[in-house]
C-alpha cells in the first residue's frame, strides 16, 4: 500500500488545513476511480466475483456509520434506480440491536473509510457466522473489514486525515454508481446515459466549484456567522445531501445543524424557525424544484435567513449558488462540495481546529 503512496499524499503542502486539501483532490479522486474500474475497452468494469456476488443475492444490506451511512443512502437510490438492485441502508449500531428480517439471499455491504469501524465490524462478524455474504468498500486495503469480508472494493482516495470525511464520501459514492452502473449494464439494461463521459463531466463540475472558495466563503458569512442552529433542507436525493451537509457543519464548527426532508418542515420543525435562522436549501432534482422553493419561501416568511443552492438549468433569480450542471443521478457528487466549503469556513471562522475537532477520532475502534 506505502507504494502507492507519493509524499504528497501525506503532506499539507501549501494548504493551511488537510481538510481542503482533501475537498480539493475529489475531481481527481473522481477521475482516478474512472480508470481504476475502467477495462481495456474503456468500459466501466468491477470484480465478476463481486458482480455474480449481487447477481446471487436478493437484496444488499448497506451497513456504515457517519458519513458513510449517508453515502449509503446515496448508494441505495442510485443501486435501485440504475440497476434495479433492492437495496436497504442501515446505521451499525442500531442493525445490531433491531435486525430487520431478513431475505432469503442476502448480501452485506459494510461501507467504511477506514475498514476499522468497530460497530460496522460487529455487524460483520455477526452476519457471517450467520453464514451470509460480504462485501466492504473502504479506503485502506488491508483494513480489518476488507480482510473479514468475502470482497472488497477500494476507494482509491488516497490517505484522508481530516477527521470530517469530505473526498472519502464523494468516492464512496462514486463507487456505488460504478457498481449499479457495471450490475446494470451486465444484466442487459439500459442505463439511459453515458455513464463514463457524465462522470468525467462531475469530475469537472467539482473542479470549478472548488475554484470558488471566495463565493463559499462570504456564504458562510452570510448564513452561518454567529448562529447557534442551522437547518438544511432538501427533497429526494439532496434530503440525503443536506443529512451530510449538516453533519459536516456540527462536526467541525460545532453550530448545532440539521438535515431535513422539505415535506417534513410542516410536521415540526418549522416551530423552530425565527427571525435569523439559517436555512440552506439544496435544489437540484427537476421533480421536487418547485416544492423546495416552497419550502424557502415558507421560511423566509418566518423570518429565517435562508438560501438556495441550485443546480444550472434548474436555477432562479436570486439562488446563492449555481452548481454547474450534471446528470441528475449524480448531483450528490456536486452538490455536497459547496456544503464541505461552507463548514470548512464557518469552522475557521470561529476558530475551530478544522482537522481535528473536539470530542472525534478519525476512527472509532470501540463499541
Ligand atoms: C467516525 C468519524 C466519522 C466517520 C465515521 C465512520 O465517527 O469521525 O467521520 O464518518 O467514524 O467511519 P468509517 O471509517 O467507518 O467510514
Amino acid at each position: 500500500y506505502k507504494a502507492e503512496l507519493d509524499a504528497g499524499d501525506i503532506e499539507k503542502g501549501t494548504y493551511p488545513h488537510y481538510m481542503l486539501k482533501e475537498i480539493d483532490e475529489q475531481p481527481a479522486v473522481i477521475r482516478k476511480l474512472l480508470m481504476a474500474y475502467q477495462n481495456e475497452q474503456g468500459e466501466i468494469e468491477i470484480d465478476a466475483d463481486i458482480r455474480a456476488a449481487i447477481d446471487q443475492s436478493d437484496r444488499l444490506y448497506i451497513i456504515a456509520c457517519g458519513t458513510s451511512y449517508h453515502a449509503g443512502l446515496v448508494g441505495k437510490q442510485m443501486l435501485e434506480s440504475i440497476a434495479g438492485v433492492p437495496t436497504e441502508v442501515h446505521i451499525a449500531s442500531e442493525f445490531s440491536y433491531n435486525m430487520p428480517l431478513l431475505s432469503k439471499n442476502p448480501l452485506f455491504v459494510f461501507i467504511s473509510q477506514s475498514g476499522e469501524t468497530a460497530d460496522s465490524r460487529a455487524v460483520l462478524v455477526h452476519v457471517k457466522k450467520l453464514g451470509f455474504r460480504t462485501l466492504t468498500l473502504t479506503n485502506v486495503p488491508g483494513s480489518t473489514l476488507s480482510r473479514e469480508a468475502d470482497h472488497t472494493l477500494l476507494l482509491h482516495a488516497g490517505p484522508e486525515i481530516a477527521v470530517a470525511s469530505t473526498k472519502a464520501y464523494t468516492a464512496q459514492i462514486a463507487v456505488l454508481s460504478i457498481l449499479a452502473v457495471d450490475i446494470a449494464e451486465h444484466n442487459g439494461m439500459d442505463i439511459g446515459f453515458d455513464f463514463t463521459k457524465e462522470l468525467s463531466i462531475v469530475a469537472n463540475a467539482m473542479e470549478a466549484l472548488v475554484d470558488q472558495k471566495d463565493v463559499l466563503e462570504q456564504m458562510a458569512r452570510d448564513y452561518l456567522t454567529g448562529t447557534r442552529n442551522a437547518f438544511y433542507i432538501g427533497r429526494a436525493v439532496d434530503y440525503y445531501v443536506c443529512l451530510e451537509a449538516a453533519l459536516k457543519l456540527k462536526e467541525i464548527s460545532y453550530v448545532q445543524a440539521e438535515g431535513f426532508a422539505g415535506g417534513e418542515l410542516k410536521h415540526g420543525t418549522i416551530a423552530l424557525i425565527e427571525k435569523g435562522t439559517p436555512v440552506i436549501a439544496l435544489a437540484t432534482q427537476y421533480h421536487v424544484n418547485g416544492s423546495i422553493r416552497s419550502n424557502v419561501k415558507e421560511v423566509v416568511s418566518r423570518g429565517a435567513n435562508a438560501c438556495i443552492i441550485s443546480l444550472e438549468g434548474l436555477n432562479e433569480e436570486g439562488d446563492s449558488l449555481v452548481l454547474p450542471e450534471v446528470h441528475d443521478a449524480l448531483t450528490p457528487l456536486v452538490s455536497v462540495v459547496p456544503m464541505q466549503l461552507l463548514a470548512y469556513y464557518a469552522a475557521l471562522q470561529r476558530d475551530c481546529d478544522v482537522d481535528k475537532p473536539r470530542n472525534l477520532a478519525k476512527s472509532v475502534t470501540v463499541e
